[in-house]
């Protein structure tokens, strides 16, 4: 363990009577960074910030804060605040009252609670908002003095469950920007939880895809986009073309009944696999010239780019995204580079990938 990791699951399990809703869950959370937990909804998401913060109980497994077992400390002696899904703020006070609350629990001094609060509304530029009610707030601002109240304790990591989904989608945006650059100001760990991959892609500095209580892969935004580990992750991060195949030898690989150069090795003989192409990795020409032939099924103006769905003569379907306009019911030529298809082994455990991918360096 790195002296830089702040939070560590060994082995986590989580079992709700014969639900098991982690399943032996590990990583190393780093101090300082925005982390992302991003899955669809009952992966196990807020499961995983709820044991950190202390509000439930490991079935099995340890659970490490600063290099200690926590999974005794009640979750009031937890170095970690959370923001609310639904915020949780008390309607009956007002935003000075709802951001001291905490502060006054701890019997901290009067003149040090203001200072705080004041410090924590200037943070989330709500100055001068320390009288107003909760109830004449908008969305937004309510937003910020959940996360207030969260600073205000000055935790060394703020949990934040699918704080933005119940904002429209202007603010949603606006909002990101602002959470993303107030942990970069504050310089603390954000664990953020969203099931929306375009805002994990967006904001983070490690994304921890899950699925069914297992961790899928974990890595920046662009390892995760750019080499998706299962069609899951493919599927659920970004737009993909998934298609069965075989590895002929290494460099080979085989799909849509033809063989294709490819950057991939180390596999076995004729080991069956799928492949991914990302829709803006396929580029059209004409149809003599393409790797694939297809005919456009249809098309859709993206604003920047056209997406064009075809299907190649075997009845795979592709999806093309370019900045040419197709015709529908022509048939074109479809051209990628070796390295555009990343062929991935089925059931490759993230470290079998992990090492898989490094043996690739130098080589690509
Ligand atoms: N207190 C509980 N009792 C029984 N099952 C629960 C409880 N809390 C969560 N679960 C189940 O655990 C699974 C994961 O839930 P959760 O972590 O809330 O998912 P997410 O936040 O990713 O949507 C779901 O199937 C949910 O029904
Ligand atoms: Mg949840």
């Amino acid at each position: 363990m790195a002296d830089t990791t702040i939070i560590q699951f060994k082995d986590v399990t989580k079992r709700y009577d014969d639900q098991t809703v982690l399943d032996q869950v590990s990583f190393e959370i780093e101090r300082g960074k925005f982390y992302t937990l991003l899955g669809p909804s009952g992966c196990g998401k807020t499961t995983i910030l709820r044991l950190i913060a202390g509000f439930s109980e490991a079935t099995e497994g340890d659970i490490i804060f600063n290099g200690k077992r926590i999974n005794d400390v009640p979750a009031n002696k937890r170095q970690v605040n959370t923001v609310f899904q639904d915020y949780a703020l008390f309607p009956h006070l007002n935003v000075f009252e709802n951001i001291a609350f905490g502060l006054r629990i701890k019997k901290v001094k009067e003149a040090e609670i203001a200072k705080r609060v004041t410090d924590a509304l200037k943070f989330v530029n709500l100055s001068g908002y320390e009288k107003r009610e909760i109830t004449e707030m908008s969305g937004g601002q309510r937003q910020r003095v959940a996360i207030a109240r969260a600073i205000v304790n000055e935790p060394e990591v703020i949990l934040l469950d699918e704080p933005l989904s119940a904002l429209d989608l202007k603010l949603r945006t606006e909002m990101q920007y602002e959470l993303r650059d107030l942990q970069r100001r504050l310089g603390i760990t954000f664990i953020f939880v969203t099931h929306d991959q375009e805002e994990a892609l967006a904001m983070s500095d490690e994304i921890f895809v899950l699925n069914h209580g297992v961790i899928q892969q974990s890595g920046t935004p662009t390892d995760i986009y750019d080499e998706p580990i299962n069609r899951f992750v493919a599927d659920f991060i970004g737009e993909s073309n998934i298609i069965p195949g075989r590895m002929v030898e290494d460099y080979r690989v085989w799909f849509a009944e033809k063989e294709f150069e490819c950057v991939d090795r180390g596999l076995e003989l004729n080991e069956p696999v799928e492949i991914v192409i990302r829709p803006e990795d396929l580029e059209i020409t004409n149809v003599t010239q393409g790797k694939l032939q297809v005919t456009v099924d249809s098309q859709l103006f993206r604003g920047v780019h056209y997406e064009i769905a075809c299907m190649d003569e075997v009845g795979n379907e592709w999806l093309v995204h370019s900045t040419k306009k197709a015709t529908v019911g022509e048939q074109i030529g479809l051209t990628f580079d070796p390295e555009a298809i990343h062929v991935m082994r089925l059931n490759e455990t993230e470290e079998e990938f992990d090492k898989r991918l490094e043996s690739y360096d130098g080589v690509l």
